[in-house]
């Protein structure tokens, strides 16, 4: 008998509480016991609180210390910064943890993709360090310490141990910030020097983005700072069908926060056609990162029969089901 965890429970704006719904009871259908503490954040809370985050939230994950999380909506040029960079730099979830990987049934030009993007979360462009110069011009300041870029490559040299990966690729466009992407690159480096055992290569940014389109099956473990992985992350995850199944996981040393990499998509939100796949496999990762493997397996061999069957999938993929009909046919592939 497993044991019962604490997990806190964002539903998030836009498909953020149909997709979180549906890896829930997912989550549930596997007899995984979890007692959840749902917190709202994002814009829904803004007018009754004055933030998107408020401190219930904060608490809530402090306290669990585990989180699965639905997209936010971030104001474009609010004086709010957004959800996700705050909960990242408050809790210090340093590596974020994006895998690419093709699965059988989904329509794409690749077949063999199996990459997981480990973007540092903390800090590049992202430091929030920006200011405006009267009104025609504004700096936006790049931050890149020692200490996030050698933290951010171990975590990708042991996380390639750990899992028998073939390979870390370094990302960066040191040719051009040679201090900032400069020590980057060298952290990496003086990192891979200690880990012999497992091939390194760096890439600049510009090549990787060509190459990861002509040949993505040769990469495996990519390591960036903060804004290339934002960027790659989205566009990799187009090689293997898209956002709608793209996972991903924000890990610090004592906290993790489980999230999908699309955002709220207000374009198709409340119409029960959002793929709760990328939500339902961020659940899977958090669920082998807490321990509880054979749910975790039962979970994502279920969406792999599905999606191969092909019959009961999203419009994304090119099928008619919605939200809760693929989930339903998830929970029934768990038996
Ligand atoms: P988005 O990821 O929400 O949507 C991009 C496109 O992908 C849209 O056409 C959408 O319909 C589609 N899409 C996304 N997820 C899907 C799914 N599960 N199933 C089917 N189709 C899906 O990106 P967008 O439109 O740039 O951002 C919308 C809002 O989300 C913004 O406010 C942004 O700041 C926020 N955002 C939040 C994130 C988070 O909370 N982690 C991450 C990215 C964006």
């Amino acid at each position: 008998m497993s044991k019962e965890h604490n997990i806190t429970l964002i539903p998030g704006d836009g498909i953020g509480p149909e997709v979180t719904t549906s890896a829930r009871s997912v989550i549930e259908a596997a007899g995984v016991k979890v007692k959840w503490d749902v917190v709202e954040a994002g814009a829904k809370v803004m007018d009754e609180y004055k933030t998107p985050l408020p401190d219930y939230v904060l608490e809530s994950i402090k306290k669990n210390k585990i989180a699965l999380k639905g997209p936010v909506t971030t104001p474009i040029g609010s004086g709010f910064r957004s959800v996700n960079v705050a909960l990242r730099q408050t809790f210090n979830l340093y590596a974020n943890v994006r895998p690419i990987k093709t699965y059988e049934g989904i329509p794409t030009r690749y077949d063999n993709v199996d990459l997981i993007i480990v973007r540092e979360n903390t800090e590049d462009l992202y430091a929030g360090v920006e200011h405006k110069i009267g009104d025609y011009a504004a700096e936006s300041i790049k931050i890149i310490t020692k200490e996030a870029s050698t933290r951010i490559a171990k975590f990708a040299f042991d996380m390639a141990e750990k899992q028998n990966r073939k390979k870390v690729t370094a990302v960066h466009k040191a040719n051009i910030m040679k201090y900032s992407d400069g020590l980057f690159l060298n952290c990496a480096r003086e990192v891979a020097a200690a880990h012999e055992d497992i091939p390194f290569e760096d890439m600049i940014v510009d090549a990787m983005s060509m190459k990861l389109v002509q040949t993505p099956e040769k990469y495996d473990v990519l390591v960036m700072p903060n804004l290339y992985g934002d960027i790659l992350s989205d566009m990799a995850a187009g090689l293997v069908g898209g956002l709608g199944v793209a996972p991903g996981a924000n890990i610090g040393d004592d906290i993790a926060v489980f999230e999908s990499i699309h955002g709220s998509a207000p374009d198709i939100a409340g119409k029960n056609i959002a793929n709760p796949t990328a939500a339902i496999l961020s659940g899977v990762m958090m669920l082998r990162f807490i321990g509880e493997m054979e749910a975790a397996d039962k979970i994502d061999n279920a969406i792999k029969a599905v999606l191969k069957e092909g019959k009961v999938v999203t419009v994304d993929l090119g099928g008619k089901a919605s939200t809760d009909e693929f989930t339903e046919e998830v929970v029934k592939k768990i038996g």
